[in-house]
């Protein structure tokens, strides 16, 4: 495949076993058009196959995380279009992603900007961050996940305020509401971000892939199944090298050497 345009790609920390994803759209800040988001799911799908890398981040610039789905594109949309060419069903990549995936925020994370943040698995976020989905104001809603992740991480009240007027969320408040983990100066959310993702990136690739399987179940399934979920895959860790030599190493005073196995 050809190099991506509207993003850019590199490997970063100490090790070089983080990616990190730069939405690369400045002019348009980074509105989420058909090409920034097929480069953004094949980058995506490859890291996810790269044992070179552990954890994935995901940014924009300072100015802006991602404005939305690109308005200009979708103008002239209708109905027929949009459900027969299943618009925006391509757009669940990150949520598929098996490592990782950490959102370092600044600036603007609106519509499906913020939709995109909120399918990453941990967000860091700037001091000028500012979330929210405005979809309302030009007369249409969320569409890739909003009205359903808002309630999830931040009950329905405050997700009904956000998604009915289109009002934008600052870092503090996302922070208060559980959205977003820590909040940084802007000049090192980016940083901080990296610095998780490496720390993440030490532990067994296998085993953090089953962690973050079983902390996604608690979004799907009843506490019951859940914790039968969870059960099972603790077990499931005894039958990896990873487990055994976690163990092992605790109990020889030394650092475990993974093989993801
Ligand atoms: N789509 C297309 N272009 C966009 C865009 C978007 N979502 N957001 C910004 N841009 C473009 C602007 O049109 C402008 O381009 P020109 O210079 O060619 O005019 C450029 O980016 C800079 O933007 P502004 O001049 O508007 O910058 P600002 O600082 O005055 O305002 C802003 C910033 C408040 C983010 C404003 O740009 C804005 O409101 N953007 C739209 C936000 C929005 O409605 N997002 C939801 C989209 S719908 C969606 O996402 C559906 C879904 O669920 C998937």
């Amino acid at each position: 495949s050809t190099a991506p345009e509207m993003i850019k790609v590199e490997k970063v920390g100490e090790k070089k076993n983080v990616a990190l994803i730069k939405l690369n759209r400045p002019k348009a800040l980074n509105a989420l058009c058909d090409q920034l988001m097929s480069e953004l799911s094949d980058a995506l799908r490859s890291l996810d196959l790269d044992t070179s890398v552990g954890a994935i981040v995901i940014t924009g610039s300072e100015r802006a995380f991602a404005a939305g789905a690109d308005i200009k594109e979708m103008t002239d949309n209708e109905f027929a279009s949009t459900f027969s060419g299943r618009f925006l069903e391509n757009w669940t990549t990150v949520s598929e992603v098996k490592k990782p995936v950490i959102a370092a925020v600044n600036g603007f994370a609106l519509g499906g900007g913020n939709e995109i943040a909120m399918m990453c698995d941990i967000i860091y976020a700037g001091e000028k961050a500012r979330f929210g989905q405005p979809e309302i104001k030009i007369g249409t809603i969320p569409g890739a996940g909003g009205t359903q992740r808002w309630v999830r991480a931040a009950g329905k009240s405050f997700a009904m305020e956000v998604c009915l007027t289109g009002d934008q969320v600052t870092a503090q408040e996302a922070k208060e509401r559980g959205i977003v983990s820590k909040v940084f100066p802007v000049d090192q959310v980016v940083g901080e971000a990296v610095k998780l993702g490496e720390k993440i990136a030490d532990q067994s690739p296998l085993i953090v892939q089953m962690a973050k399987e079983a902390v996604n179940k608690a979004y799907e399934l009843t506490l019951q199944e859940g914790l039968h979920f969870e059960r099972r895959l603790f077990h499931a860790t005894f039958a990896t090298k990873d487990r055994k030599e976690g163990m092992t190493a605790f109990a020889e005073k030394r650092k475990p050497q993974w093989e993801s196995k």
